[in-house]
């Protein structure tokens, strides 16, 4: 395939599994590639946006990190679906909580996007695009988390451009219409999974809470990050 390597990933034809989980940090990748994976070796560094594939009980599988924001997400995401063959994205990241119900390490499934982004530009439609998970994806999250005695919040989240949103009832606006978390990259992949025919979900763990003063110690990340690695893990 004449598109690869890119400007972005140094990975050659055959480099990438079928599934790749996304989480923002290229240093996650790092660990998760370490500790989780059997016999990982490095993809691709480029930008030291770094890449791993390894197995997970005999299965290949594949971890890169995706950097912050849509535009981020959208480079790598487009360039793992369409030159590199990637079938499933599952992006494992951190969100602030929107909601009372939430609390600091909860995890949370985002089975739709809203966003204040001009991402679907792009696409010229005649509407307004809804992102979405992919429903395989997500109702297998559910059961793994149900075996796995971990609860799941489920429903819309929010991407935004900006994480120091100066608008001053933005949170306010998308909170009254039940939208669980704000994080800044899923609804980037849902649309160019839907584009490519690909499939993607996101997941997340509370980081912070926008109407609480909550932050989370690095153990509690830590621990709160685990249970979302281990759905994550089963479901690729
Ligand atoms: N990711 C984690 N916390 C966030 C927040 N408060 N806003 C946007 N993205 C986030």
């Amino acid at each position: 395939m004449s598109n690869i390597p890119t400007p972005h990933n140094s990975a050659k034809q055959g480099d990438f599994a079928k599934t790749v989980l996304m989480p923002g940090d290229p240093l996650r990748a790092k660990y998760i590639a370490e500790t989780y994976l059997e016999q990982p070796r490095q993809v691709t560094a480029v930008r030291n946006m770094l890449g791993y594939t390894g197995t997970y009980k005999g299965k290949e599988i594949s971890v890169m990190g995706a950097g912050m924001g849509m535009p981020s997400i959208g480079i790598y995401s487009y360039e793992l679906f369409h030159f590199y063959d990637v079938e499933n994205i599952i992006r494992i990241g951190s969100a602030g909580a929107l909601q009372d119900s939430l609390h600091l390490m909860d995890v949370v499934i985002g089975m739709g996007a809203c966003t204040d982004s001009n991402y679907a530009y792009q696409y010229g439609l005649p509407g307004t695009f809804a992102p979405i998970a992919d429903y395989g994806l997500l109702s297998r999250a559910v059961e793994i988390a149900k075996k796995q005695g971990t609860p799941v919040a489920v429903g819309n989240i929010l991407s935004s451009d900006v994480f120091y949103n100066l608008c001053p009832d933005a949170n306010d606006k998308w909170r009254s219409m039940g939208v669980l978390a704000v994080e800044m990259e899923a609804a980037a992949l849902y649309m160019n999974a839907a584009r490519a025919g690909k499939k993607a979900l996101c997941m997340f763990t509370i980081s912070d809470h926008i109407y609480r003063p909550e932050a989370l110690s690095a153990a509690d990340r830590q621990l709160g990050f685990s249970k979302m690695m281990e759905i994550a893990l089963e479901l690729a």
